[in-house]
């Protein structure tokens, strides 16, 4: 296995810096508007969500609160195993608040299940899920529920805080990781 964050790991661009940043911007826009007047509670999920979270926020010019929550899938591999363990709980009490949950990516949709199942029992007022990308194709076409970023095809993908294996996080744009990084 060969790790570098060298930027010839990368197959393609998908999304450019600037390209990101319009997206995310618009996507606030749409949230501030949604939640006027209603001072929503951001929860991040570390790690992956944390630039898109924090650009998301800062494109809101309204009153929001914010919270971070850390959960680790086992396994440092390409692929999402639905177990999730929560590494890191929010600070916050969520009862009667509005809460936008904010992650990078869905796949399977396992983990946002999870997460939204976990924080709905603590009875918000109301709950929706921000995304940034969705690889659709990998649950039969089903369009993610809430805000969504982009649609993207089932290819692994890092770089704006996804990585893998730790790496790649730090990359301003979103690419395609090479395949060869990550099955030898
Ligand atoms: P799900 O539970 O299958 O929806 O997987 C969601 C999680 O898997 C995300 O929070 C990411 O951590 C990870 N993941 C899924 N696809 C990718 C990818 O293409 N790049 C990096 N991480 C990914
Ligand atoms: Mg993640």
């Amino acid at each position: 296995m060969r790790i570098t964050t060298e930027q010839n790991d990368i197959a393609r661009v998908l999304f450019s810096e600037e390209q990101i940043a319009r997206r995310v911007k618009e996507l606030g826009a749409q949230l501030m508007e949604q939640y006027a007047g209603k001072e929503p509670l951001m929860v991040c999920i570390l790690k992956g969500a944390s630039f898109f979270y924090t650009d998301l926020c800062r494109a809101m010019h309204c009153n929001v609160f914010m919270d971070f929550i850390a959960i680790s899938s086992y396994g440092a591999g390409s692929k999402s195993t639905g177990v999730v363990r929560i590494s890191k709980d929010l600070d916050t009490n969520i009862t009667g608040r509005h809460v936008v949950i904010v992650e990078d990516i869905i796949d399977s949709g396992l983990t946002l299940q999870y997460l939204t199942e976990l924080l709905s029992s603590r009875k918000p007022a109301s709950i929706q899920t921000a995304c940034l990308l969705d690889k659709r194709e990998r649950r039969g076409g089903a369009a993610h529920t809430g805000i969504t970023g982009f649609v993207i095809p089932d290819e692994f993908v890092v770089g704006y805080g996804l990585d893998y294996a730790g790496y790649y996080r730090n990359l301003p744009y979103i690419g395609v990781l090479k395949a060869e990084v990550y099955t030898d």
